[in-house]
């Protein structure tokens, strides 16, 4: 078993070898390589990712097939999809390749984007789950952003591949990604190994906002770890951030980010319309299931001043409504 696997392992390192070969030396990697230099890609990052290109012509199949590899090695590989006849065929068509990293630093399975849109097909298609690959328990960059982590970088939790390399070149080296699904359990275990304490850095677009919520219900559950959030500005996500307004900028907002309780309150604000007393009222209900989550009492007492004052109610009626529901928490 253990065998297979790393069979697999050299298979991945051959086709990461040969699409990074197409890409940075050859006529049909053109086009890739001036979308990710047009991205502000530098040699030296595109070459520390091994980042590649598989062409519009399948190439992979015949590239192990001259080396005789074994056909049930590539049907589990992952690489190949599979025809009704049993013919194995490249999976990866027209993408730049992003190879994913196991925590040892071993490439288990790739991710690809096209270079532009194209309707019914997905942006980022990744591996299938193949014996090496558990896509919920691969964090993207883990074991290169480990080494700045235990250097006292804070661990940086953002949402794409690109989000990460393009901080890395800016100089951040300790951001990580989840595969474009909601943070697992394992993640959070694996994030929780090594740091006590991690920024979450979405999109600040919708979507990148509610995952943001579901991230920090995910480290609710794991009481070791400390959880920051930054909310990037202006709909961006930290690629775009860091390209237009630069490092300094985003690790300001790294070094104000805020905790959770205050990423909720202000997210569910904006939900509603406060001009309203109906609306307020509704929002201090929420805020109320906001704040009875918090764990230390002093916390939560903060909280309801700040919730009486800024809209003049009473805090005995805020404080028995927060009791009721501390109780069923428990
Ligand atoms: P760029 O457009 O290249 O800058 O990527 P992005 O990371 O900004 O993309 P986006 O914010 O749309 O998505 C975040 C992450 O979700 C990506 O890095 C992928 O991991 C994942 N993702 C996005 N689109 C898809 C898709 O169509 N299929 C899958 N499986 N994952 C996706
Ligand atoms: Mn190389
Ligand atoms: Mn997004
Ligand atoms: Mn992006
Ligand atoms: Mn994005």
């Amino acid at each position: 078993e253990n065998s297979v696997a790393f069979q697999l392992m050299d298979i991945h390192e051959q086709a990461v070898t040969l699409y990074h070969h197409i890409l940075v030396n050859t006529e049909l990697g053109q086009p890739a390589l001036e979308y990710l230099k047009h991205r502000g890609l530098t040699d030296e990052t595109i070459e520390k990712y091994h980042l590649g290109f598989a062409p519009g012509q399948r190439l992979l199949k015949p590239f192990f097939d001259e080396k005789k590899t074994d056909f049930q090695l590539l049907r589990k590989s992952g690489l190949f999809s599979e025809n009704d006849n049993g013919d194995l065929y490249d999976r990866f068509v027209d993408r730049v390749m992003f190879p994913i990293r196991n925590d040892n630093g071993k490439t288990v399975a790739f991710s690809g984007r096209l270079l532009s849109k194209q309707p019914d097909l997905p942006k980022y298609l990744n591996s299938p789950e193949t014996e090496i690959f558990n896509k919920r328990k691969v964090l993207f960059n883990l074991d290169s952003a480990r080494l700045s982590i235990r250097k006292n970088e804070p661990a940086i939790l953002l949402e794409g591949f690109m989000d990460v390399i393009s901080a890395d070149q800016a100089g951040i080296h300790s951001g990580i990604a989840s595969m474009g699904t909601s943070l697992t359990d394992e993640q959070v275990y694996d994030i929780s190994r090594i740091t006590n304490e991690v920024v979450v850095s979405y999109d600040g677009d919708t979507p990148g906002q509610k995952a943001i919520k579901r991230a920090i219900d995910s480290f609710a559950n794991n009481s070791k770890i400390a959880v920051k959030i930054v909310t990037v500005p202006d709909n961006l996500d930290p690629d775009e951030f860091i390209r237009q307004r630069g490092t300094d900028q985003f690790m300001e907002l790294v070094k104000h980010a805020a905790s959770p309780i205050d990423f909720e309150l202000n997210y569910l604000k904006k939900q509603y319309n406060l001009e309203s007393e109906v609306d307020s009222g509704n929002y201090i209900s929420e805020a109320l299931t906001v704040i009875a989550k918090e764990a230390s009492p002093i916390t939560r007492d903060l909280y309801l001043n700040k919730v009486a004052s800024e809209f003049n109610v009473s805090k005995e009626l805020l404080s028995s409504r927060l009791e009721t529901l501390t109780a069923t928490n428990q």
